[in-house]
């Protein structure tokens, strides 16, 4: 049995072969006198592969009815193409069609949209750019993967169920096989939680990082990366309701090596990209971000940028800009403020550390002047916040402080405390929106682009078949 040849080997392919079979769908049909030109794409690549089926074939009927969209099934032989544009092409000695498409078939040539290519998230990885998008997000999954494993951190799965809210922001999705319409109730008129199927309130996460602090505190250096879910009702380009994070966490690590592990992280994932996606690279800069190629070797080439916050809002309040959220000492940086630091002061990514302690979670470090914790962000042009981290609190008086202050009760995270009462160490670490890189290194503006299916607000499945 002839095995398939992806087009990607095809068209990489060292010499002519006497027998090939090619598969894959049809991207346009062109008829000559006495054959038709197939462009035939597989998904492995960007480009397609001219297939020349000559009208002595049997089923030449059937070939002459092929559209746009139809699946087929090659054998032929690979030889040197004879027209501009390709090395080499498939002289078709059977075509076999698989699957028809009609005129119906919404991805014809033209060029859609991306608010188009959204109602039909099922069909759009068909499309040139989603294709390349989609293969981008497995090469950097994967760079992702490589890149801590080089290193030596342990790649841990943390819960997706969880009863805490590791961020404290109020933006859980609540996981219940209780009757919402009617739900136990407890002698004093209030729903039964005990009753719920965990026995307690539970939640989807939004975030691995308490987990992963307590294999940190086992196993010197780890890394999560796993879907995450936040009910926040941010109807913006850059948020998602459910999105995937890259979460290392290192014991025996403070702030500065945390940002310098960040800075080393995000340029090594370019650096990646730059070099195994370089032809899906070439398509996002021609079509969606002319600057592209040269915003990410820029960023290659330059450290980033370190403020501490308090200065940071010094340059804001300095910049004379006026910003629709006013710049206040005290007051969470709005993305327009991120992005004017980024974009307009340093013009390159910028990591702004040691923010007020009221306006971050409970778990990060009280600086010394009792006003600060080692918060730090990384915020990159065009986007604003790319990775959020901190080195944690490894005191345990003083994290119990922290949760009162923040309206937690420390019992209620007795095991998260343990790990500060058995052998704590200093540690730290962050987490990346992997999507939000993703947008970085492909320039595609919208996150909803960057996500097979996205769940946005007000958007879920069955619409368009799980699209939107
Ligand atoms: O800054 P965040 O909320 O930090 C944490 O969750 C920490 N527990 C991470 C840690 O220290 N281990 O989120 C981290 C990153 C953000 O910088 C952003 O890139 C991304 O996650 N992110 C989102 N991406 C898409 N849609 C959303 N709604 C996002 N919220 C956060
Ligand atoms: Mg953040």
């Amino acid at each position: 049995m002839l095995k398939p040849t992806s087009v990607k080997e095809a068209l990489h392919s060292e010499a002519a072969r006497d027998e090939i079979l090619v598969q894959g769908w049809v991207r346009t049909r062109r008829e000559a006198k006495t054959f038709s030109f197939i462009e035939l794409n597989d998904g492995s690549c960007l480009k397609n592969l001219q297939v020349i089926a000559p009208s002595t074939l049997g089923n030449y009927a059937a070939v002459q009815h092929l559209t746009t969209g139809a699946s087929v099934s090659v054998k032929g032989k690979l030889v040197a193409s004879q027209g501009a544009g390709q090395k080499w092409e498939v002289a078709a000695e059977e075509v076999n069609v698989i699957g028809t498409a009609d005129a119906t078939y919404p991805l014809q040539k033209k060029g859609h949209t991306p608010e188009f290519l959204r109602e039909i998230a099922h069909l759009r990885p068909r499309s040139n750019l989603f294709g390349a998008v989609f293969r981008t997000r497995s090469k950097l999954a994967f760079a992702i993967h490589r890149f801590f494993q080089e290193r030596g951190f342990v790649y841990v799965h943390t819960p997706i169920i969880t009863g805490s809210d590791c961020e404290g922001a109020g933006e859980l999705f609540r996981v219940t096989t209780l009757d919402v319409g009617n739900p136990p109730k407890r002698e004093d008129g209030l729903v039964d939680d005990a009753k719920d199927f965990f026995a307690r309130k539970t939640y989807l996460t939004v975030s691995g990082q308490l987990e992963a602090e307590a294999f940190a505190c086992a196993l010197g250096k780890v890394y999560t990366f796993g879907p995450t879910f936040r009910a926040e009702n941010s109807n913006t380009s850059r948020h998602a309701n459910e999105f995937w994070m890259i979460e290392p966490e290192v014991a025996f690590c403070d702030l500065a090596g945390d940002m310098d592990l960040a800075e080393e992280f995000v340029k090594y994932l370019i650096r990646d990209v730059r070099t195994n996606c370089a032809e899906d690279l070439e398509l996002f800069s021609k079509f969606v971000d002319k600057e592209l190629l040269k915003r990410l070797d820029f960023v290659l080439e330059r450290p980033f940028q370190r403020v501490s916050y308090t200065e940071a809002v010094e340059l804001l309040k300095k910049s004379g800009k006026t910003f629709e959220y006013p710049v206040e000492y005290g007051a969470n940086l709005q993305s327009e403020h991120e992005r004017y630091l980024t974009e307009e002061v340093f013009k390159c990514p910028t990591t702004v550390f040691n923010y007020p302690k009221e306006i971050k979670p409970f778990y990060m470090r009280l600086n010394d002047d009792e006003k600060t914790v080692t918060a730090m962000d990384v915020l990159v042009p065009g986007i604003g916040e790319i990775v959020g981290g901190s080195q944690r609190e490894e005191r345990l008086d003083v994290l119990e402080g922290n949760m009162r202050r923040h309206g937690l009760k420390p019992e209620d995270y007795s095991w998260y405390l343990d790990l500060r009462r058995y052998g704590t160490v200093p540690h730290a670490g962050f987490g990346l929106g992997f999507e939000r890189m993703l947008m970085f290194v492909t320039g595609v503006p919208n996150i909803r682009d960057v996500i097979p299916f996205a769940r946005t607000p007000g958007n879920a499945p069955p619409r368009s078949g799980g699209a939107v």
